[in-house]
């Protein structure tokens, strides 16, 4: 090992799932991750920073298949086309040392390999996947998959099956894995271990599906065939294989495993604190340090999805603010365990607050006033004042150590927080020591010289620690206060520049933005292409007149109508279809209107079909309804029409 090193780093983001192009929310996790391993490379360490793509599973299978390509091409469209995935992690400067596809040889054959081992082990066997089968779909499902009891694809009913399947041992693991969660710091933020124990280990740890038999995209089990192996499997041991772990391609396991930390999003701490640890104790290997869960991005509230449009189209907002502002407002803004709103208002916020305002201004101005104040290169004469330098001084020197602090907890917000209050301590040592006013008279030059100094240091201090986070701004910086050293030393310590530096004048780091103006310019990006008409229904046969007339339809007034319970789709009314009775008609239209709202309207039903029951309730007919595509409306006709007329 090097006299600088201090040994290895291995940190990993999730693979990601190439069924859809990426959006903001997945670009923070691989954002944060960088940024971790851009720090620890500067620290000295021998950093492993691994990325890559999930891509195997059903939903690939499905999404091929409606595009009309096999699986792999449509993988390949999303992982290395145009404005793919390995595209923009280039365009957002992610310096991972190694990408990993889980369609790629070599981990394919180790997946294979692993799962064997832990058949042989005894701790994967053959067992049966108890669910329900649709017949006429000849399709699988579990309980939580069906809807109302039926085959969520054709709405039938399902009956009670049984597939053949390989199980893992999780219960056995059980004891094991709580006790990791609950006495090590295995897993943070600690918050989520409770979440974990209490509602995945003490409720029972059953034993895992860990094939499928009903498509087959996926990596083959080489000693059953038609069983391919459980995604979940398959793209956790990535964090293995991408080292070489059971194949020839690397030879890094003895380096770099076990891992010193897993970034990933908060909904698969599941996987990656009870089912990863559990497989990795079946095959006697050493568990990784930490998994760290991380907090969504959300829009609106809710989570985030490419449908939501532009908005979060990460090539979009690189391109509009420059990829460090990006990068710097993901860490910035949000505290990176918990879950945090994005919007646009505060990403361009952000940029005119901390980075046009306080980081930029402090750049420029510095700068400016040392080359119009001195020209070239400040002198070496110059003049401290041990009042009214020591606190930003004495805040320069401790910047590393608070900052330092921060980050190896992974509080990447309060790490910039430390850099952005010497910042505005900076902004403020302007004011007090008006440099302008300094430069009015000759004898105050060497006060004047060391004021700038002062801010220069300031600037070169803060500038390169926020190296990991904006790469290409700090490099920048540095190149403005004449290739200053940022080197993760010199950042420790104050004084380090030259005093006669040579400063570099350069446009504005960060412009402001228009707020409204560029809204405005997202907005109209955002706007939905032109809605798609929907597809007219297929013709009917033809038929004879006396056949249309066998259908009773009648005018009704809605009396009542309420949800069904248990159920999403149906609405019980209660009509006045001109006769005393009032008849009773279930409808599965709740999707499309409120109940309250229907009540006292004309509308018109069929009130000769033959009586049904649905959800245990009795419907005395059906009401008629306009549909087309996923629209729908019921047919409502003036309230002056009187309840019993009959359609003709
Ligand atoms: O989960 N905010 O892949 P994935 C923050 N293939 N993070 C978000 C997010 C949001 N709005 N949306 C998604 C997978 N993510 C698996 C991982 S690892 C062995 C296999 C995060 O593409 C999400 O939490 O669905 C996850 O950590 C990552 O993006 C990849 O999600
Ligand atoms: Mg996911």
């Amino acid at each position: 090992m090097c006299d600088k090193c201090k040994g290895k780093f291995y940190i990993t983001t999730p693979i990601y799932y190439p069924s859809d192009r990426l959006h903001i929310g997945h670009a923070y996790c691989t954002v944060a991750t960088d940024t971790m391993a851009r720090y620890k490379r500067m620290q000295g360490y021998d950093v492993m920073f691994l990325t890559g793509t999930d891509e195997h599973g059903q939903k690939i299978e499905d999404k091929a298949k409606e595009a009309g390509v096999t699986p792999q091409q449509f993988v390949d469209n999303i992982v290395t086309g145009d404005r793919g995935v390995l595209d923009l992690w280039k365009l957002m400067n992610i310096s991972n040392d190694r990408f990993i596809r889980t369609t790629d040889d070599y981990h394919v054959e180790a997946i294979q390999k692993i799962f064997r081992k832990m058949y042989e082990n005894g701790d994967i066997y053959k067992g049966a996947y108890k669910g329900k089968y649709c017949k006429p779909c000849e399709s699988f499902w579990t309980e939580s998959q069906l809807v109302d009891g039926k085959c969520p694809d054709c709405g039938r009913e399902v009956e009670d099956a049984e597939e053949e399947a390989y199980f893992f041992r999780l219960s056995k693991y059980a004891g094991r894995v709580q006790d990791l969660l609950e006495n090590t710091d295995f897993l943070e933020p600690r918050s989520r271990v409770n979440e974990m124990v209490n509602n995945f280990i003490k409720p029972g740890l059953e034993d895992l599906c860990v094939s499928r038999t009903s498509f087959s995209w996926g990596v083959p089990v080489d000693f059953d065939p038609g069983h391919v192996v459980y995604v979940w499997i398959d793209a956790l041991f990535n964090y293995m294989t991408a080292l070489g772990y059971m194949n020839d391609k690397y030879d890094d396991v003895e380096k770099f495993w076990p891992a010193d930390v897993h970034f990933i999003g908060k909904e698969i701490v599941r996987f990656h604190a009870i089912i990863w640890p559990a497989m990795l104790m079946s095959m006697g290997l050493p568990l990784p340090k930490k998994v760290f869960g991380t907090g969504w991005l959300l829009l609106d509230g809710g989570k985030m999805s490419k449908s939501k449009g532009n908005v979060v189209d990460p090539y979009i907002l690189s391109e509009r603010f420059g990829v460090d502002a990006l990068r710097f407002f993901l860490l910035r803004s949000f505290p990176f365990g918990s879950d945090g709103n994005f919007s646009n208002e505060l990403l361009i916020s952000t940029i005119n607050v901390d980075l046009a305002n306080d980081l930029g201004n402090l750049v420029s101005r510095t700068v400016a006033m040392a080359q119009k104040y001195f020209g070239e290169h400040l002198p070496a004469q110059q003049q401290g004042d041990l009042e009214k330098d020591a606190e930003l001084v004495g805040m320069i020197e401790n910047l590393r150590k608070a900052y330092e602090e921060q980050m190896e907890k992974y509080a990447f917000q309060n790490a910039l927080a430390e850099i952005f209050k010497v910042i505005s301590r900076a902004n403020k040592y302007i004011d007090e020591n008006a440099p302008w006013v300094l430069a009015k008279s000759e004898e105050n030059k060497p006060r004047l010289a060391r004021v700038l100094y002062n801010l220069l240091e300031a600037v070169r201090v803060c500038g390169g620690l926020l190296t990991p986070f904006m790469p290409d701004t700090a490099a920048e910086i540095a190149k403005r206060l004449g290739g200053a050293a940022m080197d993760w030393d010199s950042l420790g310590q104050y004084g380090l520049l030259s005093p006669e530096v040579a400063t570099v004048a350069g446009p504005a780091l960060f412009p402001r933005i228009d707020m409204d103006k560029e809204l405005a310019e997202l907005e109209a990006l955002n706007k939905p292409a032109a809605p798609q008409e929907d597809p007219l229904p297929e013709p009917l046969p033809e038929i004879a007149f006396d056949e249309f007339a066998k259908v009773e339809m009648t005018v009704v007034k809605v009396l009542t109508c309420e949800k069904v319970k248990k159920s999403e789709k149906l609405l019980k009314f209660t009509l006045d279809d001109g006769t005393k009775e009032p008849r009773q008609i279930l409808s599965g239209i709740a999707k499309f209107y409120a109940p309250e709202e229907l009540v006292g309207k004309t509308l018109v039903a069929v009130t000769n079909l033959a009586p049904r029951k649905m959800m245990g309730q009795l419907s005395c007919g059906m009401l008629l309804s306009a549909e087309r595509g996923d629209k729908l409306n019921l047919v409502m006709l003036d309230d002056k029409v009187p309840a019993g007329s009959r359609l003709v």
